[in-house]
């Protein structure tokens, strides 16, 4: 008999969520994933929260009626307004963002002081702020909503993107937050502009990723979910088993996901969920 290998269901409102894929991927080869984005719904950012928490929620069932043992929810935007929502509905485990992302930039903040950049929606929720100040830590959140669109233009180096950048940055760690020490990437998009915001950022400061961070807290938990099986009984194959479920066109998806996951995507399916 061999051991069923976990499976993983991402969810985000589109292809940002794939970022947090990569760095599930990287720390955890050996599962298998289902990711979902809301293609047809995004962006999540602007929207309120009773949106966003409908969606979820009808997200992260369909999600668990495809298999998946445990929920990551890589939108920040879901995670900040409705992971109590999620989580409640759900049965199976759920992992939001946030909380991982609060965590790591607990420990790599000296001054304990740090910004916060997501969207407006996550921004208006201080779910980061209320989540860094419970670990003892001053935060200054601020909303980049210019960011994600010009990521998914993929113009992630691009002159214009890194002028945005300063203007947001240079309001974020003015007034009394110069000596703020770490910068939390609090969306999914991010990521894609680490480099750019190497450059930007004062040159003191520690760049956050909360996917990296999410996939650690993931890795952790599953050891703890899943009884630990003998290595001889483990099922073995050299590569996870990826299925992408996306709201809107899946030819978009396959072309913009590659960007964020950083490879080709295949097996992509259209699905409609109904209101
Ligand atoms: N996935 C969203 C987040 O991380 C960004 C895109 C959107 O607004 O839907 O907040």
């Amino acid at each position: 008999m061999t051991a069923r290998r976990p499976t993983i269901g991402v969810f985000d409102s589109g292809f940002g969520g794939l970022t947090v894929l990569k760095a599930l991927l990287e720390v955890i080869p050996g599962a298998d994933y289902i990711y979902f984005g809301d293609t047809a719904r995004l962006p999540y950012g602007s929207k309120s929260v009773e949106t966003v928490a409908r969606y979820a929620v009808e997200a992260a069932h369909y999600l668990e009626d495809q298999g998946a043992g445990v929920l990551v929810i890589a939108c920040n935007t879901a995670t900040a307004l409705a992971l109590d929502r999620i989580t409640a509905a759900a049965h199976v485990p759920v992992v939001g963002v946030v909380e991982p992302g609060a965590e790591a930039a607990a420990s790599v903040s000296k001054n304990k002081k740090v910004v916060v950049i997501g969207t407006e929606a996550t921004v208006s929720s201080h779910a980061y702020r209320k989540a860094l100040e419970g670990r003892g830590l001053d935060a200054r959140e601020k909303a980049c909503p210019l960011l994600v669109p010009l990521v998914e233009e993929g113009w992630v180096d691009h002159p214009v993107t890194e002028e945005v950048a300063h203007i947001y940055l240079g309001e974020a760690f003015g007034d009394g937050f110069h000596d703020a020490d770490a910068l939390v990437l609090g969306c999914t998009h991010y990521p894609l502009l680490k480099p750019l915001l190497h450059r930007v950022a004062p040159p003191h400061v520690r760049i956050v990723d909360s996917a990296e961070s999410t996939a650690r807290v993931v890795a952790t938990r599953l050891q703890k979910l899943l009884p630990p099986t003998p290595a001889a009984q483990v099922e073995r194959r050299s590569l996870p088993r990826l299925k992408f479920f996306a709201t809107d066109s899946v030819e978009k998806f396959r072309r913009l996901g590659e960007r964020f996951l950083g490879h080709s995507i295949e097996d992509v399916r259209h699905v409609d969920l109904k209101e």
